[in-house]
C-alpha cells in the first residue's frame, strides 16, 4: 500500500486506516481509493476486527478527488473509467466504520467521511462541497447524503456556492456524531470504535444494514427489513449470550456467532 496505512489491530477488534498523501492533503487519486476499498475488503474478512477508524491527518482528512488527475479527461474518459464503481464497494463494507476528521474535508473528502457510518471531528475540521468552483459537482454522493443529513436548504447552499461548513455547525445540523479538541479526535473515534467491538458483530451487521436502508427505502420497506433483521439476530449464539449475561447481572462475551 503506497498510500494508506493500515493497523488491523489499533485497539482491541478496531482497525485504523490512515490516508497518507499529506503533501497532497491526502487528494484521493485512483490509487488510493483502490487501495482503501481492498484494505476494507480485507478487514471486513477478518474475523478479529469489529470495527475500523478512518482517518487522515491534523490538516486535512482529503481535499477530495484528485483534480490533477481528472482534468484532463473528457466525459467518455470519466464514463468509462467509472472511477466511482470504487466508492460502491467502500459502502458496502458490512462492519462498522467511524471516520475522525480534522481540517479538510472537501468534495469526495466529504463524501468519504459521510460514505462512514459514523463521523468525530476535531474543532479545526472544515467540511465542504466546492466542486461547483472547479465547474463540476458532487460526483461521490455529496448531492445525496448532504441533504439527508442537514436538510435541502443548507445542502443547496453548500452545494450551490462551495462554502464550507464548520465543525460546531456540522455538529449541530446533525452531520457529525460530535466534535472534541484537535489533539482528542483520534482517540474519541478510537474509544468510539472500542465500544461498538465490544457489541455482538452479528448484531452490529444487522443493525448497521437496517439504518442504512432509511436512507434507501421508502418507510414500509425500511420498517420490514428491520424487523427481518431483528428476528434474525435469534439465529446467533451472541443474542442468547447477550440476554443470559443481561439477566445473570454479568459482562456478555461475544463470538460474533
Ligand atoms: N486534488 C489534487 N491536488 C490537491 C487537491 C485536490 N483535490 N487539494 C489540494 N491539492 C494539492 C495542491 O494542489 C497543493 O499541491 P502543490 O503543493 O503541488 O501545489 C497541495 O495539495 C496543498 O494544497 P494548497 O497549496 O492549495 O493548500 P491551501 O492550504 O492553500 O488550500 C485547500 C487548501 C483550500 C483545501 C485547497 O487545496 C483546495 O481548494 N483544494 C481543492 C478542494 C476541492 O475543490 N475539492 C473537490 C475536488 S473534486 C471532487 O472531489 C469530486 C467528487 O465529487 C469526488
Amino acid at each position: 500500500m503506497e498510500f494508506i496505512l493500515v493497523d488491523p489491530q489499533a485497539r482491541q477488534h478496531v482497525a485504523l486506516i490512515r490516508l497518507n498523501r499529506p503533501k497532497e492533503l491526502n487528494a484521493l487519486n485512483l490509487q488510493l481509493m483502490g487501495e482503501l476499498r481492498d484494505a476494507l475488503r480485507q478487514l471486513d474478512e477478518d474475523e478479529q476486527v469489529r470495527a475500523v477508524v478512518l482517518t487522515g491527518n491534523e490538516r486535512a482528512f482529503a481535499a477530495g478527488a484528485d483534480i490533477k488527475q481528472m482534468a484532463g479527461k473528457t466525459a467518455i474518459d470519466m464514463l468509462l473509467a467509472d472511477q466511482f464503481a470504487t466508492w460502491d464497494q467502500i459502502r458496502k463494507t458490512r462492519k462498522p466504520i467511524i471516520a475522525a476528521v480534522s481540517g479538510f474535508a472537501l468534495g469526495g473528502g466529504c463524501e468519504l467521511a459521510m460514505t462512514c457510518d459514523m463521523i468525530i471531528a476535531s474543532e479545526t475540521a472544515l467540511f465542504g462541497q466546492p466542486e461547483i468552483k472547479i465547474g463540476v459537482m458532487p460526483g461521490a454522493g455529496g448531492t445525496q447524503r448532504l441533504t439527508r443529513a442537514i436538510g435541502k436548504a443548507k445542502a443547496m447552499e453548500m452545494v450551490l456556492t462551495g462554502r464550507f461548513m464548520t465543525a460546531a455547525e456540522a455538529e449541530k445540523r446533525g452531520l457529525i456524531n460530535r466534535v472534541v479538541p484537535v489533539e482528542l479526535y483520534l482517540e474519541e473515534a478510537l474509544k468510539l470504535a472500542e465500544e461498538v467491538a465490544q457489541m455482538s458483530p452479528v448484531a452490529a451487521r444487522l443493525a448497521k444494514e437496517a439504518v442504512n436502508r432509511a436512507f434507501e427505502t421508502q418507510l414500509d420497506e425500511g420498517l420490514h427489513f428491520e424487523r427481518k433483521n431483528f428476528y434474525l439476530c435469534f439465529a446467533s449464539d451472541d443474542q442468547a449470550e447477550g440476554m443470559s449475561a443481561f439477566i445473570e447481572k454479568r459482562k456478555p462475551r461475544f463470538k460474533g456467532r
